[in-house]
């Protein structure tokens, strides 16, 4: 059967990438697979974790191009010259400008650890997400796919699960339920979803 061939951006600690390398293995991805990961932080532990699962592995650093336009021209060569047709940000924490996210549009889906339009956009990202909610003091948050466009977290969700927030939680254990409650869940359904439509749109 063909599959979509998917390239994930990431720049830390991989779970969700492994999420998905999981769901390929288990049968929750049939109708993509992944051919490429992408870090823009050289000791990114997904960077491991791609390389145990056989993935081709390539590091874009912004400090080594002369502008994020190279940086991103250089990201496209690489997703384009591996035939990737879905782009999965899966913890890649730089906001991609609107000719990237244009010349890829809905084929570039994300995962954000609350339930949008709550603590999204500019400046929330990772830890600083579970540290907003907490200081507003909300007893659900969750996780959200989506698809990217030039608004950061602005663009059409997929899919969305609440999760619990309980009484003495730290940024860090709402962190820990939400991945496991919620994103590493999320990601690899929507993920099928969305290869799911590409190969039947085709
Ligand atoms: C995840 O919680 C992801 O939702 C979040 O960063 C973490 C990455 O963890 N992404 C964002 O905040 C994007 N705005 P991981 O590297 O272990 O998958």
């Amino acid at each position: 059967m063909k599959k979509v061939k998917i390239a994930v951006l990431v720049s830390g600690g991989g779970t969700n990438l492994q999420a998905l390398i999981d769901a390929q293995k288990s049968g929750i991805i049939t109708s993509g697979e992944i051919a490429l990961v992408i870090s823009n932080k050289k000791d990114a532990y997904a960077l491991e974790r791609a390389k145990a699962a056989k993935i081709d592995t390539a590091t874009v650093l912004r400090k080594e191009c002369a502008d994020s336009s190279e940086f991103e021209s250089r990201i496209i060569s690489l997703i384009d010259g591996a035939g990737c047709e879905l782009i999965v940000l899966a913890g890649f924490m730089s906001i991609l400008s609107e000719g990237f996210t244009s010349y890829y549009r809905d084929r570039i889906i994300n995962v954000h650890p609350s339930l949008i339009p709550s603590f999204c956009g500019q400046g929330f990202y990772g830890l600083r997400v579970h540290e907003a909610a907490l200081a507003y003091g909300v007893k659900v948050s969750g996780a959200t796919v989506h698809f990217v466009n030039e608004i950061p977290d602005g663009g059409k969700i997929i899919m969305q699960k609440a999760v619990e927030v309980k009484d003495g939680d730290t940024p860090e254990t709402l962190q820990k339920r939400i991945m496991e409650e919620a994103e590493w869940r999320i990601l690899p359904l929507s993920c099928e979803q969305v290869c799911k439509n590409i190969l039947e749109n085709k």
